[in-house]
């Protein structure tokens, strides 16, 4: 099916091509992600697990941030961690951390730079940031000192930053965390109406139901991948077994 194409179980089109072959990680001899591999489609890809399982670092894996030890990522066909120049226009990474993230003083200075980054002047960039601001509701936040704001409208300046450069594939590493709930309807309402691909790791299932497809991380292996509520129907009864056990010395490993 090309993309564009209505998806038969869907009213949404189908969207970037993902496809992850033996991916393997590691740090220091230390196994982080062991032979991941799925391939998928879909614009709505949901990535659970406990802490720890890998789920950040498959998101830098994705985002061509990191390279694999062996196996691959390709995204519509390019290798992202070698094409930084495609990777601008192809893929946005929100941080499950926004300090990860944060480079400049002011919002509008953070929300320009990626823009400027994609080849807009720097007064096409600011005029595009000011936009994504009053889109979101946040233009008194233009001249606001990041240091000044809470984590969680940090949280929301980097996810401003990331949905300016409107990327193809827009990765989204827990980011609901810290928000309070007007600005998490607000963002959930945003995301629903995003016109790519959305990756979103989470560890909250509910902010998955309806999405197309599900991948189910634990120890840095695929559990389960498939359709949303068989993967977090399982995943829930795994989780609550786990927690209903008195012995927390298995706490994230
Ligand atoms: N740079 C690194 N050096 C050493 N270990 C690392 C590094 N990055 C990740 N790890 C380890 O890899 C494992 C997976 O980490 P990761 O951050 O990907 O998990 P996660 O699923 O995102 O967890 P959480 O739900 O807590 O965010 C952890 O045990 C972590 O300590
Ligand atoms: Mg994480």
């Amino acid at each position: 099916m090309q993309q564009g194409q209505i998806h038969p179980n869907s009213s949404l089109t189908l969207g970037s091509e993902i496809v992850l072959s033996e991916l393997c990680y590691g740090v220091d001899g230390r196994d982080i992600l062991k032979n991941v591999s799925f391939r998928t489609e879909d614009m709505r890809v949901g990535i659970v697990g406990r802490n720890g399982s890998g789920k950040s670092t498959l998101a830098r894996l994705l985002a061509g941030l990191i390279s694999p030890v062996s196996g691959n990522v390709r995204i519509n066909g390019n290798d992202l961690a070698k094409d930084r120049k495609t990777a601008l226009n192809e893929i946005g990474i929100l941080f499950q951390n926004p300090d990860h993230q944060i480079i400049f003083p002011t919002v509008l200075e953070e929300v320009s730079f990626g823009l400027t980054q994609q080849g807009m002047s720097g007064e096409q960039a600011e005029d595009a940031a000011r936009a994504t601001l009053e889109r979101f509701g946040k233009s008194h936040w233009a001249e606001a000192s990041i240091a000044g704001l809470s984590q969680g409208q940090k949280h929301l300046v980097c996810l401003m930053a990331v949905a300016a450069m409107a990327p193809r594939v827009l990765i989204l590493d827990e980011p609901f965390a810290g928000l309070d709930i007007p600005t998490k309807l607000q963002l959930r309402r945003y995301l629903e109406q995003y016109s790519g691909t959305l990756v979103h790791i989470t560890h909250d299932p509910d902010d998955l139901h309806g999405y197309q497809c599900l991948v189910w991380l634990d120890k840095g292996m695929v559990v389960q991948k498939g359709a949303d509520t068989e993967v977090l129907d399982a995943y829930v009864g795994a989780m609550k077994q786990l927690g209903e056990q008195d012995d927390i010395s298995d706490l994230s490993d």
